[in-house]
């Protein structure tokens, strides 16, 4: 993993829009993975105002997020749906039929993750997937203990995710309790992966993700074994690596 160290959330969220800016300038038909969550709110605010100002155009880009909840309708602002329109799909020129997510009828609609599957493959893979990092180690939805070799399926929320996303809904019990994401297998297949980390709340997990070996209870470790994959951290997400004597800083 390649670790750029940046001062603050508006300097990673620059960063990261220019590295998707330079993707889709050399390829035209770049095939995205894309992500929700406060992260890289900030990442596609840049972009609109690339867009804006100097024209990129996604008219052939392909978009394929993470995850999605299951049981929300995709009018409902808090879906996952809804967001990527409101962030960026309604203010750039991709096509909405070539924006997609996972979504799953029902906890028991097994079909749906394979389907996503074929329509990863069907337009021959990820070339730059985004990823978040939970405050518990996860990548997409897949919580601790998520077996590496994991496809895109229906997976259960942990307490501590559906905590840390209570935040968006009126109550506790309004948050879903499962979600269809992408697997750890199908993340690994991107051919390069961008990992974004901002805040003092990140610090604890982007310390253990250093300091520990690759395990299944930390989903993000195996990201050390992908050849491609930049994380983009800021000086409140590292303050707990710098400190530590024998980081990667020492
Ligand atoms: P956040 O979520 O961007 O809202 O912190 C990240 C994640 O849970 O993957």
């Amino acid at each position: 993993m390649k670790l750029i160290e940046v001062q603050n959330y508006d300097e990673m969220s620059k960063l990261a829009s220019e590295i998707i800016i330079e993707q889709v300038q050399t390829k035209a038909n770049s095939v995205l993975g894309l992500a929700t969550g406060g992260t890289p709110i900030g990442m596609y605010q840049y972009l609109m105002k690339d867009f804006t100002q100097n024209k990129t155009s996604y008219e052939q880009v392909i978009t394929l997020n993470l995850d999605e909840y299951i049981g929300l309708d995709k009018n409902n602002p808090q879906s996952y749906s809804y967001f990527m329109k409101e962030h960026l799909f309604n203010h750039i020129n991709i096509p909405e039929n070539q924006t997609y997510l996972p979504s799953a009828k029902s906890v028991h609609d097994e079909e749906a993750g394979r389907n996503y599957e074929k329509l990863i493959e069907s337009v021959g893979g990820i070339d730059m997937q985004i990823l978040g990092i939970g405050e518990n180690g996860h990548i997409g939805f897949n919580e601790p203990g998520t077996s590496f070799s994991s496809t895109t399926g229906i997976v259960k929320l942990a307490d501590s995710t559906r905590e840390a996303n209570a935040r968006y809904f009126t109550k506790m019990e309004d948050v879903p309790t499962h979600a269809i994401s992408m697997g750890i297998s199908t993340i690994m297949k991107s051919r390069q992966i961008v990992l974004l980390v901002s805040g003092v709340k990140k610090a604890p997990i982007l310390n253990q993700l250093f300091q520990t070996d690759v395990n299944e209870n930390l989903p993000a470790s195996i990201l050390k074994k992908h050849p491609d994959v930049t994380v983009i951290a800021d000086q409140e997400a590292l303050s707990i690596l710098k400190e530590k004597k024998g980081s990667v800083f020492s």
